[in-house]
């Protein structure tokens, strides 16, 4: 089985005063070290953040695909890398709907994160009209399918399963479900793979909390959890660390 992985996502949460809150959840991780836990803050605290606590994983939550140039407001690969961030959550859904980010887009964004060296969290989910519509599996899929980066590895690729309904809801898709979908995106990651598909680390997210993490981490296939609102304080995301 995979080393599990939990992840803050911060979303555009956080002036500087929620540094302490970092500091804190950095000393849960030290005390859980057979776990891999990364904090994904606001852009504007990677830096400060990773000079800090160098002990925990500082991520970016985006990153444009090109090197430089003219793109206004966007940062690239390097920039977010030389401010400390060891990998970036790409292709959220909420970045997917709002900045209409495509699959090409996350898959270019995926390649530019690699070349600079980092890490990259690519998120697929289906949204409530699709899962109703029985299409769930066939959307993820081929959002997989069509984010998918070249020279793709576990050792710095992962996959965040989040179905957009669950997000910030506090509804949580069945076990069984989630183990539907887990093990589709482990099969599908082995037909898109060469080798090396069973070490990608696939994380669940959405209203992931101390209450029901435990269960989430334990169904095959869920490597890991990617964490929005219960991620804003040692106090919530401390029980997540510790279920892992
Ligand atoms: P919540 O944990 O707040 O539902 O958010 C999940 C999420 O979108 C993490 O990326």
């Amino acid at each position: 089985a995979n080393r599990k992985f939990i992840v803050g996502n911060w979303k555009m949460n956080g002036l500087r005063s929620a540094l302490g809150d970092i500091g804190g959840i950095a000393k849960i991780a030290e005390q859980n070290s057979g776990v891999d836990v990364a904090i994904c803050p606001p852009a504007t605290l990677i830096a400060s953040a990773a000079a800090e606590f160098p002990d925990v994983a500082i991520g970016a939550q985006d990153c444009h695909q090109a090197s430089s140039g003219a793109h206004t407001g966007c940062l690239s690969s390097d920039m977010i890398k030389e401010a400390g961030a060891s990998l970036s959550i790409l292709g959220h859904s909420e970045r997917r709907a709002d900045q209409h980010e495509t699959d090409a887009d996350v898959k270019a964004k995926a390649e530019a994160v690699r070349s600079a060296g980092l890490g990259a969290i690519i998120c697929v989910g289906e949204t409530e009209e699709e899962r109703d519509a029985g299409s769930a599996v066939s959307v993820v899929c081929g959002q997989l399918s069509g984010s998918f980066p070249e020279g793709a590895d576990g050792d710095w690729l992962t996959i965040a399963y989040e179905p957009v309904w669950a997000i910030g809801t506090g509804r949580v898709p069945e076990a069984s479900d989630v183990e539907e979908m887990h093990a589709a995106i482990r099969s599908k990651l082995g037909e898109l793979m060469a080798d090396g598909s069973e070490n990608v680390r696939i994380l669940y997210g959405g209203s992931m909390n101390g209450g029901n993490a435990a269960e989430l981490l334990a169904v095959p296939n869920v490597d890991g959890g990617l964490v929005g609102g219960a991620s804003l304080s040692a106090e919530k995301f401390g029980p997540i660390i510790e279920a892992a």
